[in-house]
């Protein structure tokens, strides 16, 4: 697959343009999708998961059943789909021109060990015995997996001339179609990791 690299040099920091064109038919397009930083996106992504791990172990012991499971299954979900446009575009596309074949292969064993306790906490509900063990323990590996993919990878990337913007915006229109797909916003039924495995199948039979 074709690498893609930056177009042009960045323009100044702040809320400008999507780049330096002046053209109507640019402009008017950048205002309304500015594609994002591939980056961005997913430190963004990384914020939003690790408040809700923070927000369970402050809770996790006034919070009834049901609400521990909603929020169990939205951390299972965020989870799911973030590891899935990193394993899908993210991963591939960085692998390819940072040149550390070990801190990705690790990456990758690490996303494994998350599904794992995904389909524990997924299998068991909120009344398991280890439940609220498995949702802990499942946000201290991702807060070291964070911290390897920021402090690491993501310098690495910085690296390149990889071009960022046209990177997050596939990864964006990607999650996009999975979040849809999976309801975001409800309590998603079933297991995630099935769900999303059979979303990946038929999304590569259609296209
Ligand atoms: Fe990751
Ligand atoms: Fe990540």
């Amino acid at each position: 697959m074709a690498t893609q690299r930056k177009k042009a040099p960045a323009r100044a920091k702040g809320k400008g343009r999507a780049n330096g064109r002046t053209s109507g038919r640019a402009a008017g397009r950048s205002r309304t999708a500015r594609p994002p930083n591939a980056l961005v996106l997913l430190r963004r992504d990384h914020e939003e998961v690790s408040a809700m791990f923070a927000k369970f172990e402050k809770r996790k012991d006034r919070m009834t059943s049901q609400q521990k499971a909603a929020l169990a299954e939205e951390i299972c979900t965020a989870l799911s789909v973030h590891a899935q446009i990193e394993e899908e575009i993210f991963y591939p596309t960085v692998r390819h021109e940072i040149g550390d074949e070990d801190l990705m292969d690790e990456a990758e064993v690490e996303h494994g060990s998350l599904k794992e306790l995904i389909a524990k906490i997924e299998g068991e509900g909120p009344a398991g015995d280890l439940f609220d063990a498995h949702v802990i323990v499942l946000g201290e590996y991702v807060k070291h997996h964070v911290k390897e993919e920021q402090g690491e990878m993501f310098k690495k990337v910085r690296a390149t001339d990889l071009d960022l913007s046209e990177l997050g915006g596939r990864m964006k229109a990607r999650k996009g179609e999975l979040m849809a797909a999976m309801g975001k916003g409800k309590p998603p039924r079933g297991s995630v990791g099935r769900r999303l495995a059979s979303l990946v199948r038929d999304s590569f039979a259609i296209g």
